[in-house]
């Protein structure tokens, strides 16, 4: 029965599966900003999310938690290799991330992918009430917008894409590459992290499929003689800020922060990396930046401490089973050579935390490092600025992260370049109390005013503009 009036579609569903009290197995809202940001709209509007529950072969029958329709698609342990860890995190992710791994081009996962597109289009499709809205989300579902205006033409569709879009001489590697447009182009707006990224897709739409590009619209051919527009325009995401805030601001956090700071044997400067373990976030090179520092004595191993936190991530995939090793690697060399007794260079930390110990994290780190080779937007970014209401801390930003864009009183890297790397370090090290405010004021600005809530509301006016168009 199709009752809901506005379906979300995205790869996981929003929750974790925990163990009750007696051992039984229940699911509990994961906390993150799309589903805080989608809420509201979800309540007030009848809402149902599609997504796969994170594990192979669960078959559950729909469920709610939360005032959410939770409505689980079953991957099989074939599809999870060929689907998720394959097509779209061995080809898809590298050759959007600017190709920094090589991707791995096999037809049986395209078909994996194509198969597994149409059963969440197929569950969208049974889902959405007459003339509702499916909502989209990320690279693994890039052929769910076509599969659902085929099945359901009545419905308004948007997309959004997470992470970049690479420029045309890269994307035009992809056997795919067409069909992959004609799936995006389904929806009424495609919404990117970036102008860029908008700017590389209307190029590949114009030079590979020749159809009439103006503006941000695409003229797509609907039936012979017909065309109906398609946008394709940045939306640039953003947080859920109030939980950061409210952390940020609890006595007990606070308390925390400050006992990390002890524990690490109370350096004058802590510095921190956020990431999941992944070879776009650029996490070597920010190893190599900051063990060169110490080796030349530009930084003292009794004075400083890098806190690295790299979340497990895509563990079966090969590319992410060398990038452990080599940091691994890279950090136990570091401290091996620097380490004293009671100081420790690297703090390296391969876990994931609750919110509340990152908040605390966060207050602690006098330096934010966040040097990724290509990231869509950067979400640890715009936490760390958040939390910091005090207006201290600085934040070293590649340029190569959609955050780049929008938060322009960061100390800017490439860090490709471990000299401007190291000098951009030195830098925040030195930075003063005065410079620090004057810098933090103007990035909390941009990131209290731009949340996630005005990100969802601003695509989902831009939806209801070009329907219909
Ligand atoms: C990126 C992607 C998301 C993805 C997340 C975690 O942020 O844009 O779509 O969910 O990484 O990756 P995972 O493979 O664990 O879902």
């Amino acid at each position: 029965m199709a009752v809901a009036d506005f379906v979300v579609v995205a790869n996981r569903l929003p929750v974790d599966r925990i163990e009750g009290p007696d051992g039984e197995e229940e699911w509990r809202t994961s906390p993150g900003g799309l589903v805080a940001a989608l809420e509201p709209m979800m309540r007030s509007a009848h809402g149902a999310w599609v997504g796969w529950p994170g594990q192979a072969d669960l078959e559950l029958a729909p469920f709610e938690i939360g005032g959410i329709d939770l409505i689980p698609v079953t991957l099989s342990a074939q599809e999870v290799a060929e689907y998720y860890e394959g097509f779209s995190n061995d080809t898809i992710w590298p050759l959007y991330h600017d190709v920094i791994a090589p991707p791995q081009y096999h037809r049986e996962w395209w078909d994996a992918y194509v198969t597994v597109n149409r059963r969440f289009a197929e569950a969208a499709a049974s889902a959405v009430s007459e003339n509702g809205t499916v909502w989209v989300h990320d690279y693994q579902l890039q052929l769910v917008p076509q599969f659902v205006r085929e099945l359901r033409p009545d419905v308004t569709i948007g997309y959004f894409h997470h992470i970049p879009f690479p420029a045309h001489g890269l994307y035009a590697q992809l056997p795919w590459r067409d069909q992959v447009l004609r799936g995006l182009l389904g929806a009424d707006v495609i919404g990117f992290q970036r102008a860029q990224d908008a700017t590389y897709f209307l190029t590949a739409v114009r030079r590979r499929l020749r159809y009439e590009v103006k503006g941000s619209a695409v003229a797509v051919p609907s039936a012979p003689g017909e065309t109906r527009t398609a946008v394709a325009k940045a939306f640039p995401i953003s947080i859920d800020t109030t939980p950061y805030l409210e952390l940020a601001a609890r006595p007990d956090v606070q308390a925390r922060a400050a006992e990390i700071r002890e524990s690490l044997g109370n350096p004058a400067r802590i510095f921190l990396g956020v990431d999941r373990l992944d070879y776009t976030k650029g996490i070597r090179h920010r190893i190599k930046a900051y063990g060169e520092l110490l080796a030349e004595g530009r930084l003292h191993v009794e004075d400083v401490t890098l806190v690295q936190v790299a979340s497990p991530s895509r563990e079966r995939v090969d590319a992410y089973v060398h990038l452990r090793d080599e940091i691994e690697l890279a950090v136990s060399r570091i401290n091996g050579d620097t380490d004293t007794m009671g100081h420790t260079a690297i703090r390296y930390l391969h876990q994931g935390y609750p919110r509340e110990e990152m908040v605390a994290l966060y207050l602690a780190a006098d330096v934010m490092l966040v040097t990724a080779l290509r990231d869509g937007m950067n979400l640890v970014a715009k936490e760390y600025i958040a939390t910091r209401a005090d207006n201290r801390g600085v934040l070293v930003l590649s340029e190569f992260t959609g955050a780049a864009d929008e938060l322009r009183q960061a100390v800017r890297v490439n860090p490709h370049d471990i000299e401007g790397l190291k000098d951009a370090i030195m830098q925040a090290v030195e930075m003063t109390p005065r410079e620090q405010g004057r810098r933090m004021r103007a990035l909390r600005r941009r990131v209290l005013e731009n949340d996630v809530n005005a990100w969802s509301s601003s695509f989902l006016r831009a939806l209801a503009e070009v329907h219909g168009r």
